[in-house]
């Protein structure tokens, strides 16, 4: 199987390639806007066809490459069956299944981080989003974010898969690559907690700053970071 993990040094995005190779369809999860011709130049050394491009969660801190992607390529976009993106061509709901030339994705909702987020498990490694992040979680405090939906969807789902299954989120500040459940369920300080209502304490203290580019990227990545709506057509 092909897999990369491709960084945003911008915004700390990872973003994924995956493929299985025997006809050579790729999918890619989260791209970055501003990649986007990085992508397309090593889709096309390794002799690659994207096929679809899905993200997990609205971002807010930078525009997503899935309307470029499929401008370009005419591959599918993939969002949750909640996302406020109407542009993208399929939501996926709980438990459904993308496969891309035999790359099998089965989608996991779990809100927390935004109320629309979706994860992604694979039989050996979870594609987490932003709800799960390497010895930390995602913010809860806008895009309807809710603490105690964190805590259910990470207590609840993500800390219920195999203790050995890879954790791959959508953003990494310290240059963590990779984790895995186990760990994840030992070593995340935010995980270290008695009950809802003391993760909450912790997600509701956190006083960050908006992201830089919030105002922008979020309308922009409700229509699929294509930045111009496309002309009306009304025949
Ligand atoms: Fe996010």
């Amino acid at each position: 199987m092909i897999f990369r993990q491709l960084f945003d040094p911008t915004s700390c995005t990872y973003s994924y390639l995956l493929a299985s190779r025997r006809g050579g369809e790729a999918l890619i999860i989260d791209p970055v806007l501003a990649r986007h011709t990085t992508y397309l130049q090593l889709i096309a050394e390794l002799d690659l066809r994207l096929v679809m491009a899905v993200d997990t969660h609205i971002h807010a801190d930078h525009i997503t490459a899935l309307g470029k992607l499929r401008e370009v390529t005419d591959c599918v976009t993939v969002m949750g069956e909640r996302s406020p993106a109407d542009c993208v061509s399929r939501n996926v709901s709980e438990d459904e299944l993308l496969d891309v030339d035999g790359v099998k994705l089965r989608a996991l909702f779990t809100p927390g981080h935004t109320d629309e987020s979706f994860s992604f498990v694979m039989a050996d490694r979870v594609f987490t989003g932003d709800v799960l992040l390497i010895r930390g979680t995602g913010r809860t405090d806008f895009q309807n974010g809710d603490p105690y939906a964190s805590y259910d969807s990470i207590f609840n789902k993500l800390l219920r898969l195999p203790d050995d299954t890879a954790v791959y989120p959508a953003h990494d500040y310290k240059g963590w690559t990779a984790s895995s459940i186990r760990e994840e369920r030992e070593h995340n300080p935010r995980l270290q907690v008695a009950s809802p209502a003391a993760y909450a304490d912790i997600m509701n203290s956190l006083n960050l700053p908006d992201p830089k580019m919030m105002d922008v990227a979020v309308p922009a990545n409700r229509n699929c970071g294509l930045l111009e709506l496309p002309p009306h057509d009304s025949r």
